[in-house]
């Protein structure tokens, strides 16, 4: 039986404790937005004032041909201004893209029971996590989204942890996108000076997360967000969005794609993944390279799935600018810190924008 969910704790309970999730809530049958889920007027999505990131994708077979250097031009521009691409022919075959979506709408149409075992705190293994927001606990308004979030250590822990319902294409899309990670890895690193070596890169993307993120319908998308503004904390992030769109991204200077503080759609692009530069990147690059603040808006039409690879150095690593790039520019923008420090001032703050940043930031008193 679903509670009253104008009461804040029975709806919490519901959605957040017993791990039904905003899907549980809208398929016992909502009508209006829970006021738990009613986003202050400066986090609303204003869709008819975003315009389209028009740029096509930038095709990744190119690399190592004899239009390298203007397509690892084209990355580098797109890192330095927006922080967000696209990319196609990227070593992801495109079949698995659609039995990737196919995947996230099975996972969350299963049972509640299913899902909710892996709760963070009763989950059988600590590699897999399903949950709904971002810290509930700490928001003042919640997202419209659930999740499941799959770490990855090695093949064999995870046949044997990860949902076996998603597991089988969501290590190959691992598999298949790792690749294309460190090839953009290698593009950004050299034109910032540094002659990257095989084992640093494997270091900048030690850690490797599958999510699979579910936005239901919503009754009235102008009050929601299935995310709130946010940059994403690691390395690169490759994404998968399906057709539905309601992506945004914040110009942070003036460029070729708009004014600053403006924000614009990335839009579906069949076939194509979307990059875009984490937190790790804009520090060791000085700044160089743009972690986008972005954002997610809800559709009262159709559900939409998104699912990204979050890639990040080592819990253990020491982050810092690099110092090819620190010896070029004259000055630090950042401290160096320790990664798993960042990540829980991270991880137990709700979504601000580049607030995240400040953790790492010299003079940011
Ligand atoms: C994220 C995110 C975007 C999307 O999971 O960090 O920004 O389109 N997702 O779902
Ligand atoms: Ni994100």
């Amino acid at each position: 039986m679903a509670p009253s969910f104008d009461d804040g704790n029975s709806l919490f309970n519901f959605v957040v404790r017993d791990g039904n999730g905003v899907k549980g809530m809208v398929d016992s049958g909502l009508s209006t937005v829970p006021q738990a889920y009613m986003q202050p007027p400066i986090e609303r999505i204003d869709k008819d004032r975003a315009r389209k990131h028009g740029h096509p994708p930038i095709d990744l077979s190119k690399l190592g041909g004899p239009e390298h250097d203007e397509v690892a031009k084209q990355i580098v521009r797109a890192a330095e201004s927006l922080g967000f691409f696209q990319v196609v022919n990227h070593g992801v075959p495109v079949d698995l893209l659609e039995s990737l979506k196919d995947a996230a709408h099975d996972f969350f149409s299963l049972p509640a029971e299913k899902k909710a075992v892996y709760r963070d705190d009763v989950s059988p293994t600590p590699l897999v996590k399903y949950g709904t927001s971002f810290v509930p606990q700490k928001e003042k308004a919640l997202e419209w989204k659930d999740y499941i979030s799959m770490q990855y250590t090695n093949d064999a822990e995870a046949l044997q942890h990860w949902p076996e319902e998603i597991r089988d294409v969501s290590l190959e899309y691992l598999r298949t996108s790792m690749s294309m990670v460190r090839k953009l890895l290698q593009v950004l690193l050299e034109n910032l000076g540094v002659k990257p070596e095989d084992l640093m890169i494997d270091a900048l993307v030690d850690k490797k997360m599958v999510n699979m993120n579910y936005y239901p319908t919503c009754p009235n998308p102008d009050l929601t967000v299935g995310v709130g503004r946010h940059s994403d904390m690691g390395t690169l992030t490759i994404l998968l969005q399906d057709g539905i769109g309601g992506l945004y991204v914040k110009i942070e200077d003036d460029s070729e794609f708009g004014k600053k503080g403006e924000w614009v759609e990335i839009p579906p692009v069949p076939s194509a993944l979307v990059i875009n530069v984490g937190d790790m990147v804009q520090v060791l690059s000085n700044g160089k390279y743009k972690s986008a603040e972005h954002r997610v808006r809800t559709t009262s039409t159709k559900s939409r799935v998104s699912i990204p690879i979050f890639t990040m150095p080592n819990a253990t690593a020491k982050i810092a600018p690099l110092p090819e790039v620190v010896e070029k520019d004259g000055n630090t923008l950042y401290k160096e810190f320790v990664l798993a420090d960042y990540m829980k001032n991270f991880f137990s703050n709700a979504h601000d924008g580049k607030k995240s940043l400040d953790f790492a930031k010299i003079n940011s008193a």
